[in-house]
């Protein structure tokens, strides 16, 4: 279990900026998760820690030693590609143990250590066999048991899922988790998907342009990000953004808005921090799951015309708005009659919607 602290870290490519000053803090034993969008640098910081890239500015420290200059063989991070990248030639054990032959073990120990770590991924009735006779999945585990042969201090994962399929995908989420709280290793996970993202982080790290926009634990980033950006990153199907004005004032300092989309006239919506200008422009962040079934009285109704719906079975997402905007996405429970040109009645749960400034910033 170790340690690893980044701070103002640049990294550029013949003059093109990837990294922009990343400072970031990774506890003992924590499961760290990048997400972004493609191409804002998630790959690149994982290589960079690695050492597989060299830092342009700025310095990585793995357990308060500065490891900004070291060789990769040296910093003890083993790192998890998304194309497995397993010797083809060799068998199951030769790939899992080629690392601890470049480390000086001896061929008993070896053998031993890989029979133990293909033991604990149900991989011992593979150890002869060649990657090319291996399932996807199976493929994948030689290559986590290959880095935890190594008893890297540690684990860097850039996708390593995404070339399975959902079922398999599942099943070997649950058995990362599982070997995370088995080894307590540190680990940092590259993903595009949300739920491994959210179901596996201890703390999600949310890039763009090469710049860290928020940290922090799930949850605290889905119910309370700190930008647009970050809302729209995180929550599946997307938050809602819909243009709103600020018209007053509610008694225990809430924001009254005008919603022209929602046909909605003095809706509630607690800032965050402090008081918002009457009059301004604003942005009303409100996720599918913010309509609530109607007749509960939790916040004022609204009906919308269907033009698309997505039957889910346990629920149904109404997508309303056939004209040029961005359709308004409503979560619908126990209505699986809903079809399209269908009427959706639903409450505003605004006490959970956020407000964003013209620059995305959260108000
Ligand atoms: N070796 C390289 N030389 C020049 N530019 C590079 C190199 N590697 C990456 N880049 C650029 O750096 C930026 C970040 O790339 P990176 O691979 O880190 O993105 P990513 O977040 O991992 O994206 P994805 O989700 O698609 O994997 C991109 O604009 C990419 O084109
Ligand atoms: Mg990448």
């Amino acid at each position: 279990m170790s340690n690893l602290h980044i701070t103002s870290l640049d990294k550029d490519y013949s003059g093109h900026q990837v990294l922009h000053g990343i400072n970031l803090n990774v506890d003992s034993g924590e499961f760290v998760v990048f997400v972004g969008p493609s191409g804002c640098g998630k790959s690149t910081l994982l290589r960079t820690i690695a050492g597989l890239e060299d830092a342009s500015g700025g310095s990585i420290n793995i357990d308060a030693r500065d490891v900004t200059r070291v060789d990769p063989a040296e910093r003890g991070i083993a790192m998890v590609f998304q194309t497995y990248a397993l010797y083809p030639h060799m068998t199951v054990e030769e790939n899992m143990a080629f690392g601890l032959e470049m480390s000086g073990m001896s061929k008993a120990e070896r053998k031993q250590t890989v029979a133990q770590v293909a033991e604990t991924l149900h991989l011992s009735d593979y150890l002869p066999r060649k990657p090319r006779q291996l399932s996807g999945g199976q493929r994948q585990r030689v290559a986590i048991g290959r880095a935890i042969v190594r008893n890297p201090k540690i684990f860097l994962f850039d996708e390593p899922l995404s070339n399975l399929d959902a079922e398999l995908r599942v099943k070997m989420r649950m058995e990362i988790s599982a070997l995370h709280q088995r080894l307590g290793a540190t680990m940092i996970y590259v993903t595009h998907d949300q739920v491994e993202a959210m179901t596996l982080a201890d703390k999600i790290v949310v890039l763009r342009d090469g710049r860290i926009e928020q940290v922090g634990a799930p949850m605290d980033l889905y119910a309370d990000p700190d930008n647009a950006f970050v809302a729209g990153f995180i929550g599946s199907p997307k938050i809602n953004f819909l243009q709103a004005q600020v018209t007053g004032r509610s008694a225990d300092g809430g924001a009254l808005v005008t919603v022209p989309r929602l046909g909605l006239k003095n809706l509630e919506v607690k800032p965050r921090g402090g008081m918002v200008d009457i009059g301004a422009t604003v942005t009303l962040g409100l996720r599918p799951e913010h309509f609530g079934a109607p007749g509960q009285g939790r916040g004022p109704a609204v009906t919308l015309i269907a033009d698309a719906v997505e039957n889910l079975g346990s629920v149904s997402y109404a997508h309303a708005g056939p004209d040029a905007e961005e359709p308004v996405v409503v979560e619908v429970k126990d209505q699986a009659t809903l079809a399209p040109g269908g009427a959706v009645t639903a409450e505003v749960l605004s006490g959970r919607a956020f407000l964003f400034d013209a620059d995305g910033r959260r108000l």
